[in-house]
């Protein structure tokens, strides 16, 4: 079945560590960008897409299905959005695919433009699961890195949601933050425990080049703590997380059973996806997609991105997914793909030092592994 992604591009204000497409004071385009953004839905058919024929030794078809499990929309800001455009644009999806029942439909939301209302609105919008971007509960690392909530708004966001009724939130938060010791992180989690958070998503910062805070990490190499101390930070709160009842089902993702994120599996998985919006991805048939990311390109239908997967990239991407996650590797899949991966002497080595694990016709990294995916990648791809 398909996920669908949408990107709503606009930001209150750009934290200055954030590199994603998003811009601020652009309300004159937002009429023009969601009516391009609905025509893409509306235009969107297979027949303009190819298919990868390395898929045909996997025995895949092309994809003909408009049967959709999983919405994403994200952003930027989508809590900026009035309730109406919202509704254009689910109804859209609904004309267009077949949403069945139960889909996941997620909307990601930042804590100072979330109202009851709106939230009111999205549950009646048939939304059931809300991501919270709270970053920090630390009033002084909120601020340092350019967000316009502190800590009570982020908890009374938390709230608003609950009084929906919705009960799948996300929340997500930074490491790598200059306050950040594993102790004070542990005391963040635990608040969010307490409030019955039933995902929680760990990002280690990132210093993206162009930022503002790349800039003044130039200036200030001391200012945030090291690497070091962020993997110390990350250890001790995963097994926090995990003798709390959360499952760490991707590196950087833990969540109370059944509130995993089906929308995420679907990257992880090699499962079709379509991103609609600015600067878009999406994955079809073994080929990747990529929608421009300014405005006038987008509305022009220029691609930024067409990538057909040769076999090696298709192991490579399967190894690099199923290992970053709890869905592991699928070892006939390999060996369709023609990498007969159990007769790796790496592979062999790292199952003898419990690194990697087997059960069945997969193999699985040992979550303790999760941050060093990316030298187990290279052992098994040589
Ligand atoms: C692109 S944002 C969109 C959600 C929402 N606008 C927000 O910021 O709360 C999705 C998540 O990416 C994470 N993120 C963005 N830039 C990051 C960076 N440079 N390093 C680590 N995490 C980052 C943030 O935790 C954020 O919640
Ligand atoms: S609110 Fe989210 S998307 Fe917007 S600038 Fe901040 S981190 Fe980026």
């Amino acid at each position: 079945m398909l996920g669908i992604y949408i990107h709503i591009p606009f930001c209150e204000r750009k934290c200055n560590y954030c590199a994603f497409s998003s811009f601020v004071n652009i309300e004159k385009e937002q009429d023009r960008y969601i009516s391009s953004l609905l025509q893409e839905i509306e235009d969107f058919t297979f027949d303009n897409y190819e298919f990868n024929n390395e898929l045909a030794k996997l025995g895949k078809t092309k994809t003909q299905t408009y049967d959709v499990d999983t919405i994403y929309i994200g952003g930027g800001t989508p809590s900026l959005l009035n309730l109406d455009i919202l509704a254009k644009i689910l109804n859209k999806i609904k004309e267009k695919f077949n949403v069945i029942q139960n889909s996941e439909i997620t909307i990601e939301c930042n804590p100072n433009s979330l109202t009851l209302e709106k939230a009111l609105g999205y549950k009646s919008l048939g939304i059931n699961r809300v991501s919270l971007g709270i970053q920090s509960l630390d009033d002084e690392e909120l601020k340092f890195i350019g967000r316009l909530h502190n800590s009570s708004q982020a908890l009374e966001a938390i709230d608003i949601v609950k009084e929906t009724g919705i009960k799948n939130i996300s929340c997500d938060l930074i490491i790598g933050l200059q306050n950040q010791t594993p102790e004070k992180f542990k005391q963040q989690l635990e608040t969010l425990i307490k409030k019955d958070i039933k995902h929680i998503s760990t990002y280690m910062l990132q210093i993206e080049d162009g930022t503002p805070l790349a800039k003044f990490v130039s200036h200030n190499a001391d200012y945030l703590p090291s690497e070091d101390e962020n993997v110390l930070i990350y250890k001790e709160n995963a097994s926090f997380l995990e003798n709390n009842g959360f499952k760490r089902y991707e590196v950087s993702n833990f969540a109370k059973i059944g509130y995993e994120s089906r929308h995420n599996f679907k990257y992880w998985t090699g499962e079709n996806y379509i991103g609609f919006g600015l600067g878009a991805h999406s994955y079809i048939d073994g080929i990747r997609y990529a929608n421009a990311s300014n405005f006038e390109d987008y509305y022009n239908r220029k691609l930024a991105l067409k990538e057909i997967l040769s076999k090696e990239e298709l192991i490579e991407e399967h190894l690099m997914l199923g290992l970053r996650c709890a869905c592991g590797v699928d070892i006939k899949y390999l060996e369709k793909l023609g990498k007969d991966i159990e007769n790796n002497e790496n592979f062999k080595y790292l199952l003898k030092k419990n690194i990697i694990f087997k059960m069945g016709n997969k193999f699985f990294l040992e979550p303790n592994y999760y941050e060093v995916n990316n030298y187990v990648i290279v052992k098994l791809m040589a």
